[in-house]
Parts: C-alpha cells; structure tokens; sequence
C-alpha cells in the first residue's frame, strides 16, 4: 500500500443518517488515513443533517444548512476543504457539482455522474476549464486484481480480445419496495431524480466501466432490450445491451435489479486470442486465467510478482480477504495522491493512475443515453425463426 500524504480535508454533500453510500465514503476516506470529514451539509432536511453532524463530531461552524451554505462557507476559510464528495441523488449531482468546481474545489462524486446528458457534457467541460480534480466512485475499479486484469491485457497476456462479458445482477428490486417506503428504490425508480436509465443507469454504469477498464477497449456501437418486470415501474429494471467496440471485440451487458439469488454478482469475463480471464466480486481477491493449453490458474492478490496497479491497492498478504471497502479506500487513497500530484506538478504513484474521473463519468452517462435510446427505437431488427 502507497503511503499518502498529510490528510486532506474533506467535505460532504448527502449521506446522512439513513444513507447507504456516504457511510462507506466516510470509512474509505478514514481507512488510509489520507483524508479527514471536517465539513458537510449531509441531509436534504437541514435539521436532520446537523444533528448527523454533531454525532460525527464535526465542528458545528463547519455543519451547514445546504449545500450552497456550505461553499461559502468554506471558500474563504484558511483550512477549507480539499474537496468535497457528493453522495446524493442522481438528479443533485450536477447542481451541487457545479456550485463546488465554480468555487475552485476539487470534486469527488457518485455515478451516474448525472441524471441528464448535457449536464455531465457540461461538467466534464468545466472541470477541464476550471482545472479542476474530479473522481467518480466507479468502486470495481479500486479493487487490486482488477487492477491486474488491466495490466495483463495492456501487456498483451490475452492477446487481441475477442469479447467481453460483463454482468451487474441484483436482487433487491424484484419487488415494488418503492412502494412501500424503501427511500432508496424511491428515487432510483423516479426518472426525474434517478435520470432515464433504472437498473442500466444505477448498476449497468459500473458494469461498463469495469469493462473498458480493464480492456481498454472503446465503445463503437450498442444495441440494447430494456425490460420493466415489476409492475408500476417507470424506469427498467433489466437491461441486455450487445456492444461492437473499436477494432472488432463484442460485449455483452447486463445488469439486473430482478436477478433473485444475486445481491452484488460483479462478473467481467474477457476472452482474446491467447487467453481468457474471469474477475467476479464475491471472490475478489481472485483472478482466474485460462490459457490457451488449458491449464487455468488462479492469481491471488499480494502475490509475488504483481502489477505496480494491484501491489499499490493491497494492504495485507495473500488468505487475509480484502474488498469491497478496501476497494474504496483505494479510489480514496488514488484521489488524494492524484491531488497531491497535481499540486506539486509531479506524475501520480501508482496509487493515483488508472482512477475514475469526470470523462469516465461522461461516458458512462453516455452510455446509458444511447442505451434507452436503442432499446426505445422501433426500427430493431426483432426476427422470429421459421421454428420456434
Ligand atoms: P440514499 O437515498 O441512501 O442517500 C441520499 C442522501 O442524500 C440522504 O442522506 C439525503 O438526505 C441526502 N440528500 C438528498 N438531497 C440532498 C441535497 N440536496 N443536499 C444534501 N443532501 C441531500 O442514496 P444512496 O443509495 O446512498 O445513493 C446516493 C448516490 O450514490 C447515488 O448517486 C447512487 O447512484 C450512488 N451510489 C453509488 C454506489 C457505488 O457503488 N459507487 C453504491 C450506491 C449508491
């Protein structure tokens, strides 16, 4: 594990009491030491936020109404913030994004970058213009052996692939909780705060990072069947999207909300000429390659010979289990030396290459666009076989 610098100060929009993700933010940012919360504006209720900020001992000067609050607040300040990250939803991430970077802040944000395209087109461009940091939590790609997958296909251990496979299946959609009081499926079933893509938009974007992460191969062309299985429903929640890619490789996506029996099924298979490897989070200290003789063998995280990538990711030895928020922690630790570097006008360790940042985010939400797109045209080829 890299060694980060003196902790930078960390704000927070979102994730307060009730919250899922902001409470894994805040344990990421804590786990390295690289970061310490000093500020926030944690609730949509401003009440409900500043008693979330007193039980987290934050100084009350720094625990505002909201977030506009909160940026002037901080701007002037001697210790303010290094960045701010937004754990909110979907449709807030652009407004709130916005009013940070305009002020000079460095950003850390959820996926879906945003709920619309031309906000992330927008952001992504002010980034660039206002020579800003911004990381997107895409969290499959903090995980070491992910790391080494990448590594491997960059250094042609595949050779050219063939074709991707790639899956986000969940369960805890399969039925109308947003109904019933589930705030967290509310939204995410609402498309005017979760944006037009449901089970694509939420999990489909990790799927398709995770993808081109690893492979390094850019999207040409999608088609995709889009499917609302649980009545009452606005937004999809199963997605089948076929990929072509540049220079040939097909890819298969899925991501599922209805998927019973499976809680966080990350699965990427890559397939090229010379070999095959399977990554799949329930066992992500794992990387299973299959070459051509047949002869399959498993990589395990903190083993001898590893990429810079996955040594740089990995805390403990080979049979002590590492995930899903150590993963985190390493898109915290990347972020923070990625701030460092810039800074001091030096390259990134390799703790801060290869992280997510606002065009991974554009794409992504790209992606879902020509997504719903796709699967709303009426013009696709939908054959019957003479037999079926
Ligand atoms: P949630 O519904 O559990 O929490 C949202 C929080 O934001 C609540 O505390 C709410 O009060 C607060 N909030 C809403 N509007 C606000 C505003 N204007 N100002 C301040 N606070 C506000 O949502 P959840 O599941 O934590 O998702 C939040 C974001 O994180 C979403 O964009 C989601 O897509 C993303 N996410 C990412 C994951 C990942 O693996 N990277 C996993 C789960 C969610």
């Amino acid at each position: 594990m890299t060694q980060v610098k003196r902790p930078l100060r960390l704000g927070m929009v979102g994730g307060g009491e009730g919250a899922y993700i902001g409470n894994i933010h805040r344990i990421a940012a804590r786990m390295d030491g690289a970061w310490q919360l000093v500020a926030g504006a944690f609730d949509v209720d401003p009440q409900r936020g500043q008693a979330f900020a007193a039980r987290e001992g934050l100084d009350p000067a720094r625990s505002y109404a909201d977030y506009k609050a909160m940026v002037e607040g901080e701007r002037n300040r001697s210790d303010k913030i290094d960045a701010v990250a937004i754990c909110t939803p979907n449709f807030t991430h652009y407004p709130i994004a916005r009013a940070f970077i305009e002020a000079g802040f460095d950003v850390i944000c959820e996926k879906p970058l945003t709920a619309q395209l031309a906000d992330a087109i927008e952001l992504e461009k002010l980034v660039r213009e206002k020579n800003r940091f911004m990381g997107v939590t895409y969290t499959y790609s903090g995980y070491p052996m992910v790391h080494e997958a990448k590594a491997m296909v960059a250094a042609g251990e595949l050779g050219t692939i063939r074709t991707v496979q790639v899956e986000y299946p969940l369960e805890w959609m399969a039925t109308a909780i947003e109904q019933q009081g589930n705030a967290q499926a509310a939204w995410r079933t609402d498309p005017t705060k979760n944006g037009k893509g449901g089970s694509i938009g939420d999990i489909g974007t990790h799927a398709y990072h995770l993808a081109g992460f690893v492979t390094g191969l850019t999207l040409d062309t999608l088609t995709a069947d889009l499917a609302t299985f649980v009545k009452g429903r606005a937004l999809d929640d199963n997605a089948h999207v076929m990929m072509r890619y540049q220079g040939g490789a097909r890819g298969l996506l899925w991501s599922s909300q209805v998927a019973l029996g499976n809680s966080n099924g990350v699965r990427l298979r890559v397939f090229g000429e010379k070999a095959g490897l399977v990554w799949f989070q329930e066992q992500p200290n794992e990387l299973l390659v299959s070459p051509l003789n047949g002869q399959t063998k498993i990589i395990k995280r903190g083993a001898d010979g590893l990429s810079p990538g996955a040594k740089a990711r990995t805390r403990t030895p080979p049979g002590h289990p590492e995930g899903y928020l150590e993963a985190f922690s390493n898109l915290y630790a990347g972020f923070a030396e990625a701030i460092h570097a810039r800074r001091e006008g030096r390259a990134p360790s390799a703790i801060g290459q290869n992280i997510p940042t606002a065009y991974d985010g554009l794409k992504g939400v790209a992606f879902v666009e020509a997504v719903v797109d796709s699967s709303a045209a009426d013009d696709q080829p939908w054959l019957k076989p003479v037999a079926v």
